[in-house]
């Protein structure tokens, strides 16, 4: 049976190494010893466009859809508490930008606030991952039938296609980019 999951498990990798990147340079901030606020948004930059249009999309438009097709209710399931979370998610991220933003600008006192809310971010992504990986995609593979899956690749196909074709390469080299600045 075709795997429709591994692709995903993919890209929570590369998020997490963002998500690292988010929790290292907070604790620097915080220590005072960090003040490259573009950082923020850049890591905004890549949550909007890589974690969630790109990799959430495929969960939202084709995964989730599938498996709510195939008997798993919208409410009270692991579905819904995703999609709660994606949009938290998305609050997290609108707050953080706000912040970094006038901070750039000069404004003094959104340390704090891009602090609170890039952790909050990063806790929130950590336990989302971890739940798709251990919970959601093994009984998605699990319950999904053969028939459905040639259709959910296709649909992971095209959503590869609709981004730039040096997409993925663009975050990646972005997260190795800060990985290999020590501050
Ligand atoms: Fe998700
Ligand atoms: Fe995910």
């Amino acid at each position: 049976m075709e795997d429709v999951t591994n692709v995903m498990v993919v890209e929570h990798k590369l998020i997490l190494r963002m998500v690292a990147l988010v929790e290292r340079n907070s604790a620097l901030v915080e220590e005072g010893k960090f003040t490259d606020w573009q950082f923020f948004l850049d890591a905004v930059d890549f949550i909007r466009h890589y974690a969630d249009r790109f990799h959430h999309a495929k969960e939202e438009d084709t995964l989730f859809t599938a498996l709510m097709a195939n008997g798993m209710p919208e409410t009270g399931s692991p579905i819904e508490a995703m999609h709660i979370h994606h949009e938290q998610g998305r609050a997290f991220v609108r707050d953080v930008e706000a912040a970094a933003k006038k901070a750039l600008a000069g404004e003094t006192g959104q340390e704090a606030i891009i602090v609170e809310n890039a952790r909050g971010y990063a806790a929130l992504l950590r336990e989302h991952i971890h739940t798709e990986d251990n919970i959601l995609y093994p009984l998605a593979e699990k319950t999904l039938p053969s028939d459905v899956r040639p259709a959910m690749l296709k649909a992971y196909d095209r959503a590869e296609a609709a981004v730039p074709a040096d997409f993925t390469d663009r975050y990646t080299k972005m997260v190795e980019g800060y990985e290999g600045s020590s501050t």
